[in-house]
């Protein structure tokens, strides 16, 4: 049998099974705790750090997401020490990320420009805005704009985790670490069943399903070709 714990989460007390994570413990208790790399179907790595934390008798911060709570654990998630971090990881994030939130394909959608929104971050005062590189390493289902990930990998562990295929993966070392394929072969040599779920699960506009409709557009023009739209599975021949 589970053994159920108290824990105090800006003192609010909740009774919750030892080891689950602050983060859940958090979310029982009616607390939120933003993140980007966590997502509900996925399996935690704690690697973008906004979830951060104080933990009482921790000299750092601790990322609620992968920390399990024990009994009597007394959390803070809204100290000025809490917020602080928050805002140096968006600013990181925004520092590099590029200046054209407007055009995005998933602004008022995306999960980065909300934060940054809450907590008052903007882009770098700084930044040279990037023009756009829309890297179709990922073709011919999927474009990554390898400027705007995050690296939180939430499509690589949606691919191995959720779809049982691993055809995502990262290439390159530090600042140069990528989001690619298996090898880094095209899209169209390994196994993708172009299912939508990395793009479904990315928090920013930087995976995008392949925009088709200007060769749609152009081959309705076209009279040598014969288009046919279709919006359903085509019937199998008797
Ligand atoms: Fe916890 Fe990213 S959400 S480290």
């Amino acid at each position: 049998m589970t053994t159920q714990v108290a824990v105090d989460i800006d003192g609010r007390r909740v009774t919750i099974p030892a080891g689950t994570t602050a983060l859940d413990a958090a979310d029982a208790a009616g607390v939120r705790i933003p993140t980007l790399c966590h997502h509900p179907d996925l399996r935690d790595v704690g690697s973008c750090r906004l979830c951060m934390v104080e933990v009482e008798g921790q000299a750092g911060l601790q990322a609620a997401c992968t920390y399990p709570v024990t009994a009597d654990l007394r959390l803070r998630t809204d100290s000025p020490r809490v917020v602080d971090a928050r805002r140096g990881v968006l600013e990181l994030l925004m520092g590099e990320h590029p200046d054209r939130c407007p055009e995005c394909v998933r602004t008022g959608e995306c999960e980065l420009q909300a934060l940054a929104t809450e907590y008052g971050v903007g882009p770098a005062p700084a930044r040279v805005s990037r023009p756009l590189q829309l890297v179709d390493l990922l073709g011919p289902a999927v474009t990554v704009d390898l400027d705007a990930c995050i690296g939180c990998l939430r499509c690589v562990r949606t691919c191995a985790e959720l779809q049982d295929l691993g055809i995502l993966g990262v290439v390159g070392r530090g600042s140069s670490t990528a989001v690619s394929t298996y090898l880094g072969l095209p899209l169209a040599e390994v196994s993708c069943i172009a299912c939508g779920q990395c793009i479904n699960r990315c928090p920013t506009g930087a995976l995008r399903p392949v925009d088709r409709t200007a060769e749609l557009f152009a081959a309705l023009a076209d009279p040598t070709k014969h288009v046919v739209i279709q919006t359903a599975p085509a019937p199998r021949a008797a």
